[in-house]
């Protein structure tokens, strides 16, 4: 496995792939690896010839007063996870590697999909993941890319991205790894206390019992008023409990698919999660 730093050494590692036709898997990351992205790259070994795995805390997608500066870095420990799972190529670049020297003009926004969810509590800050993931997809030139559908919004603002500017690439959604409590793997769970860690669990049981209760015929607008509740008593400040259907618009009819939403936080620590829910037709 190799570690390249800079532009040039990621595209002189690809090139003996590119040349051969290999097909090039990209995950990409911001380090402080745990499961759930260790389950993307081996999604990503599956089907491509190459893997690559960015690691990268890209400055841009915070907001002031977000966890930027103390967002863990581990990169030692991620090669080691990485080389485990059979990673080809990290590309851990810095931020001036990113960004370069001079003011960056271009924006890139995703319309509508981002305008609520964590678009409301977070502005700016799918822009931020828009510009970096074009960057680092014109950077690596992957024939597919691999995103965690516990980012589910951001997976589905990937998509769209992919689609409007025809990136010639295919994107990936792999299923939420969950520890065995339920709690959806986050690089952010390592900010929860022993305390904090006991309560998280709650997000992903408030959402089963949720599901179970749109399946009894339970009215939705009840249902999330149940999980707000249920989160407020357990401890957590909710920022939003919502439904929309699996394409982010909003739910029409009552008998088809959705997904719940919701984001939370503990302490200072703020945690998201989702569950597809299906209804038989
Ligand atoms: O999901 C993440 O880790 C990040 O948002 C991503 C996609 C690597 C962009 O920085």
């Amino acid at each position: 496995m190799k570690t390249e730093t800079t532009i040039q050494g990621l595209t002189a590692s690809l090139a003996p792939a590119r040349s051969t036709k290999k097909m090039i898997g990209f995950v990409p990351t911001m380090g402080n690896l745990h499961e759930g992205h260790l389950t993307l790259v081996r999604a990503a070994k599956k089907i491509c010839d190459v893997v690559v795995v960015s690691i990268f805390v890209n400055p841009i997608q915070f907001g002031v007063g977000e966890d930027f500066d103390s967002y863990p870095r581990t990169l030692e420990q991620d090669s080691r996870l990485l080389a485990d799972v059979g990673c080809d190529i990290i590309f851990a670049p810095s931020v001036e590697q990113m960004y370069g020297k001079h003011p960056r003009l271009t924006n890139i926004r995703v319309n509508q999909i981002t305008e609520d969810l964590c678009g409301q509590s977070r502005p700016g800050h799918f822009d931020g993941v828009a510009v970096v993931v074009t960057k680092l997809f014109n950077i690596v030139q992957p024939d597919y890319a691999f995103f965690g559908e516990k980012d589910y919004q951001q997976l589905a603002v990937i998509r769209q991205l992919v689609q409007d500017l025809n990136m010639p690439l295919e994107v990936i959604g792999v299923p939420i790894v969950r520890a065995e409590d339920g709690l959806a793997l986050s690089s952010r769970n390592g900010y929860l206390s022993e305390q904090q860690r006991a309560v998280a669990p709650t997000i992903y049981q408030s959402l089963k019992q949720a599901e179970q209760q749109l399946h009894e015929g339970q009215a939705l607008s009840e249902v999330l008023a149940n999980v707000s509740a249920q989160l407020t008593h357990a401890g957590f400040i909710v920022d939003y409990v919502e439904a929309r259907q699996t394409n982010l618009q909003p739910i029409e009819r009552f008998d088809q698919d959705l997904v719940l939403f919701i984001a939370a936080k503990l302490g200072a620590t703020r945690l998201i999660d989702n569950l597809q829910i299906h209804f038989k037709t």
